[in-house]
Order: structure tokens, then C-alpha cells, then sequence
């Protein structure tokens, strides 16, 4: 059905407009008395043999919504009866700003991929923690920080402190990105002499805002050098840094098939085409960190076999985001169903079980 819709009709819509009428019906869905809960009664995740406690939360999957989708935490509850096992909401910044003009969302359907240049359109740190503080229990919800446009680098640390300060009491982990390819000069930041003064900053920040220990982790591109890859890993065991989301979109257009005009729109590529190079920094920072840290996986998720080949390669828990584009709104629950078939299959236990290490 909704591979049809997505054919026929949802192509033929501007993409942008496709995402904005969907988080309206989710934001209605939320409206509802009884709607949220009554869909996650039907889709949520339910298996226990799925259950993963990780950064000292129980996550009834290890699927869950990637950064970017829901940017000021308006649709997360929906978002979570969807069957998504968290839901990451952001990326936040310091003070509210437009984003790039419009058009700034691409579909590539023949490569299953999508090209944006959004470039952190959204309300502010403040009108996001104004929302979570209603926050209702049942969904776990991370916060992705990032620095506002018009911030210079120098003043970076400055605008994510007062991010994590704001949202930290309401977070259930906070994420601190140096990734995204749209904003100028934010991917500097991954460099250790950039980073570690940040991540401490923003540590400092969320413990004096907060008496819980909120987790914290770092979000990388995925077009790090190897050496990169390394360093940043090394600096979050030394920094004692929770985890690491690996990874954001790539500015890389390897092998796509889609028009050459649209495959070479500015942004960051996201989907299918970053499937490989996603489980090669998966495998590399496992390596490099044992079991020390909390290794959430991103980038070209598209099935139940995907997921199970991340935790089996050493995520801790996987996210998706262009997989939902093109799976449709039952996406997560499809993929938690085959990864329960999957598991049984197997000859683990559980979902944690079967993760190496
Ligand atoms: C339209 C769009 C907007 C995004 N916005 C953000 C963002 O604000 N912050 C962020 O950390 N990642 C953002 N991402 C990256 C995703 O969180 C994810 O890392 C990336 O898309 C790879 O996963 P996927 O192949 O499953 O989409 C965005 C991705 C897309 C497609």
C-alpha cells in the first residue's frame, strides 16, 4: 500500500511538504485522547527478548528514530508508539534559526537515498526544553545539540553549553554533533584539539544543570579518515564519554544511480548508499573500544537483516531515518518483527546476546 502511495502520489509532492503534513498527522495523533496509546499497544516493541539496557535506560528495542526528523521534539510520543525504541530529537541549537532556503530536501529514488542541506532549521534550545519539560513518560528521548549558524567557531562551545544546560534536565541522553555537512566549518570541531575542550565544556554543563548523570555521546560523519575514526574514539574513553552515534549523512556520491543534477545537489547523502562505509566505522570503533563504550549505529538501515548485522557487528543500538522515507509509517514496527524472527532463528537468547562483543 504505501509503497503504491509513495509511487504515485508521494514523489509528485515536494519532499519538504511530505515531511511537514507528516508531522502535523503525528502532532494530531498526539492530540488524541487515547490515540498514542492505543497505537502502542498495537505496534510498540513488546518481545523482551529485544529488551537492551544501555546508558542505564531500558530500551524496548535497539531500533530507534534518528536525529533530524522531529527537530523541536513536537511528535516524539507518536513517534515512539510507531514502535521506535527512542527517538532522537534535534538537532537542537542555541538560538532559533531558519535553515537553508528551500529547496533543501531531495529524494533520490533509484539509490533509495536522500540528499539534504537543511542546515538545522528549527526553534531553539529554549522552545525545545520548554516542550520536554511536559514531557510524558513511555518514550525514551535523546536530544542532539548542535551550534547555531551564526555563532562563530570560536564561540562554539558557548552556544552548545547553553543547549545542554537548558535540555540536560530533560534528556535522556544528550548528543553532541560535530557532523552535519550543512553547517560551515562544523565538521572542524571533530578534531581532538576542537573536541575535547567542547565535550568537556558540555559535560560540565549538563552535570552543574542536572543532579542526574546524564549520558552523553558524540555524533561522527561518516567521512572521517580512519586515524579520525580512532582519535575521536580514544578521546571518548579518556574524556569518559558514554558513547558514539556513527554516523551523520556523507558529502561522499559514490556509485549512485540517480540524475547526475540531483546526485550533485549540495548535502549530506543519506540511505542506502551509506550502508558500507556506516558498518565499516561500526566495526572500526568497536574494535578500537571493545566493550567500554556505547556504540549506536546509523546510516543505510533499511531491514530487520540490517539491524541484526549491526548488533552482530557491535552496536549497542541501531537508528534510522531515510529507511522510514521509503518503508512507510510501519516501518519500525516491520523491522521489529523480523528481528524478533531473526532472533529466534538464531541461537541467542536475546538481542543483547547476540551483539560482539
Ligand atoms: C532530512 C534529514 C535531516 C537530518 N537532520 C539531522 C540533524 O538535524 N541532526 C543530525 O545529527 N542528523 C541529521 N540527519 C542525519 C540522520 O540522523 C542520520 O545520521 C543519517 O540520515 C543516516 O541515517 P539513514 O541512512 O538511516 O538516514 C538528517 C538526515 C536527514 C535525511
Amino acid at each position: 500500500m504505501y509503497r503504491l502511495l509513495f509511487s504515485l502520489i508521494i514523489t509528485r509532492v515536494p519532499a519538504e511538504t511530505v515531511h511537514h503534513l507528516t508531522l502535523r498527522a503525528l502532532r494530531a495523533i498526539q492530540a488524541l485522547p487515547g490515540a498514542a496509546p492505543a497505537l502502542r499497544r498495537a505496534l510498540a516493541p513488546r518481545d523482551p527478548a529485544l529488551a537492551v539496557r544501555a546508558l542505564g535506560l531500558d530500551f524496548p528495542s535497539p531500533l530507534g528514530l534518528a536525529a533530524g526528523f522531529d527537530k523541536d521534539a513536537v511528535a516524539y510520543e507518536a513517534l515512539g508508539a510507531f514502535g521506535f525504541g527512542h527517538v532522537e530529537v534535534g538537532t537542537v541549537t542555541g538560538r532559533a534559526q531558519p535553515g537553508n532556503p528551500r529547496p533543501r530536501l531531495f529524494r533520490l529514488v533509484p539509490d533509495r537515498a536522500v540528499i539534504n542541506r537543511m542546515g538545522f532549521n528549527n526553534e531553539g534550545s529554549e522552545a525545545a526544553a520548554q516542550r520536554l519539560r511536559r514531557r510524558r513518560p513511555g518514550t525514551i528521548v535523546g536530544v542532539n545539540i548542535g551550534k547555531t549558524k551564526v555563532v562563530p567557531e570560536a564561540e562554539a562551545a558557548a552556544d552548545y553549553v547553553a543547549s545542554a544546560e537548558r535540555l540536560a534536565p530533560y534528556a535522556d541522553y544528550l548528543v553532541v554533533n560535530v557532523s552535519s555537512p550543512n553547517t560551515p566549518g562544523l565538521r572542524d570541531l571533530q578534531a581532538v584539539e576542537h573536541l575535547r575542550p567542547l565535550l568537556t565544556a558540555v559535560r560540565e554543563a549538563a552535570d552543574r544543570a542536572s543532579a542526574r548523570r546524564v549520558p552523553l555521546l558524540v555524533k561522527i560523519a561518516p567521512d572521517l579518515a580512519d586515524e579520525d575514526i580512532d582519535a575521536v574514539a580514544d578521546l571518548a574513553l579518556d574524556l569518559g564519554l558514554d558513547g558514539v552515534i556513527a554516523a551523520n549523512t556523507t558529502i561522499g556520491r559514490e556509485g549512485l544511480r540517480s540524475a547526475p543534477a540531483l546526485a550533485r545537489e549540495t548535502g549530506g547523502l543519506s540511505g542506502a548508499p551509506l550502508k558500507d562505509r556506516s558498518l565499516d566505522v561500526l566495526r572500526r570503533l568497536r574494535a578500537r573500544t571493545g566493550d567500554r563504550l556505547v556504540l549506536v549505529s546509523v546510516g543505510g538501515v533499511e531491514t530487520a537483516d540490517d539491524v541484526w548485522e549491526r548488533v552482530r557487528a557491535g552496536a549497542t543500538l541501531v537508528q534510522g531515518y531515510t529507511g522510514m522515507i521509503y518503508g512507510g509509517p510501519l516501518w519500525a514496527y516491520r523491522l521489529n518483527r523480523g528481528l524478533s524472527r531473526r532472533l529466534r532463528a538464531s541461537a541467542f537468547p536475546t538481542i543483547s546476546a547476540a551483539r560482539h562483543p
